[in-house]
């Protein structure tokens, strides 16, 4: 297993903090390495005719690969689309990564950047992008300085031309993760959401058909081509097939990024994780972001995967998972989720908007008014234009359920 190096971390917040304008980076895998141990050698036999972008395609549907951002959404069948739309197209890759809890995407970029670039180039090649543009967190300065140096390293090697890749730092805006969000970020504008459809598949980037792609989804891309799609769907766990990155936070001893069987349960987790920090009894878990609310300790049978979790109400999402144990209340961690929510609403549009203040002042009361609360939520996912309004009800309906005498 592998965990985040903090150390790294601290060293990076220090050197921000003296005012130093290259962040100390971390050991990672530059391009002389990566081209030692055959990477791009994938790109270059493609970009040569070795296979055609329909077997590409299916290979990603064979391995199961899906978006890895959270949603889910099977990768091949997005190809598709976008090529099917007509060009000129672009690629987008979403590294915003705001989703609290989530991890993992800093985590590859510090260490195996290029297996990211790679996978990028691939899918471009795949739908015939005329330009990648790369959305990256600005909270994450030593990722945008290694990508800068190897984006430059591939220029000067010939893989791509000068300005083909475009470096784009988002600004500390959760809703500029929404994919309409940040295409409108990109594009200069105020980050808000989009109506759909059109689907940003037809009408994306300055309106051109645009391929939204997550960091992690584009490593597995370059992974599966060159070590085949069982890396993937070779591995079963509890009828679930596949692999996932999970970001493991709280009560744990190991917190920290951690590669399993996409089938594993939380107790497969917390053990991956080193066990529940001593004097500590597992009480709760958030299984997915913030979005995705609290479950009980006593759901722990579930396999986390797409899909699974859908009876219980929620979702894997980024696989942003966070321990809660006895010391913790379930009620204040729904309260803190439903505060960022409030925070981060762009305020488009009224239920969401004006719903998760009214949702914050409610559930600050002794006692929740469950009645109003669930009649806020059922508004909420009813009319709410994306993502973060229709979902930010869940910690509320979840904590209802599950904890109802702390509420
Ligand atoms: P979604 O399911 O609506 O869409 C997923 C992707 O599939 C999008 O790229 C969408 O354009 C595409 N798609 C879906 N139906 C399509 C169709 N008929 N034609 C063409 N393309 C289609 O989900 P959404 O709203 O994009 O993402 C929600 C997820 O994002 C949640 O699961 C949440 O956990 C996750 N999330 C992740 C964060 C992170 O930091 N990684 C932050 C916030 C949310
Ligand atoms: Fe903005 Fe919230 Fe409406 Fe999404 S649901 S568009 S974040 S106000």
């Amino acid at each position: 297993h592998n965990h985040i190096d903090h150390a790294t971390a601290d060293k990076v917040h220090a050197a921000i903090a003296r005012g130093e304008t290259h962040a100390h980076l971390p050991d990672y895998e530059a391009l002389q390495a990566y081209r030692k141990g055959g990477g791009y050698d994938t790109l270059e036999a493609l970009r040569g005719g070795s296979q055609t972008v329909d077997a590409v395609q299916d290979t990603m549907l064979e391995a199961g690969l899906r978006g890895l951002g959270g949603a889910g959404f099977p990768s091949g069948r997005k190809w598709s689309f976008v090529r099917a739309a007509e060009g000129p197209r672009y690629l987008a890759v979403n590294g915003d990564e705001g989703e609290p809890g989530t991890f993992k995407d800093r985590y590859y970029l510090e260490r195996t950047p290029h297996l990211f670039l790679e996978g990028m180039l691939i899918a471009a090649w795949a739908v015939e992008a005329e330009k990648c543009f790369i959305y990256m967190r600005d909270e994450y300065p030593a990722v945008l300085d290694i990508l800068r140096q190897e984006i430059a390293a591939l220029e000067e090697a010939g893989l791509v031309e000068k300005g083909y890749i475009d470096l784009r730092r988002g600004a500390g805006a959760y809703i500029c993760g929404e994919e309409s969000a940040m295409i409108e970020s990109i594009e200069g504008k105020r980050g808000i959401p989009r109506h759909r459809p059109p689907y940003v598949a037809q009408v994306g980037i300055f309106d051109r058909p645009t391929l939204v792609h997550n960091v992690e989804t584009l490593k597995w891309v370059a992974r599966i081509l060159r070590e085949g799609p069982e890396i993937l769907n070779g591995v079963e766990k509890n009828g679930r097939k596949g692999m996932r990155s999970f970001s493991i936070s709280g009560r744990v001893k190991n917190p920290g990024v951690h590669l399993l069987p996409a089938g594993s349960t939380i107790l497969d987790l917390i053990e991956a994780a080193g066990g529940m920090l001593d004097g500590h009894v597992f009480k709760a878990y958030q299984p997915g972001g913030p979005s995705a609310g609290l479950l009980p300790a006593s759901l722990n049978d579930v396999p986390m995967d797409f899909d699974t979790l859908q009876p219980h109400g929620t979702f894997i999402g980024s696989a942003a998972v966070v321990i809660l144990s006895d010391r913790d209340s379930a009620r204040d961690a729904a309260l803190n989720m439903l505060r960022f929510f409030e925070d981060e609403s762009c305020g488009q549009c009224t239920p969401c908007r004006a719903g998760c203040e009214k949702a914050v002042k409610l559930m600050q009361a002794d006692r929740w008014d469950t009645a109003l609360l669930e009649e806020l939520s059922q508004t909420m996912v009813d009319a709410s234009i994306c993502g973060l309004g229709q979902a930010a009800p869940n910690p509320i309906r979840l904590t209802i359920k599950h904890f109802p005498e702390e509420i």
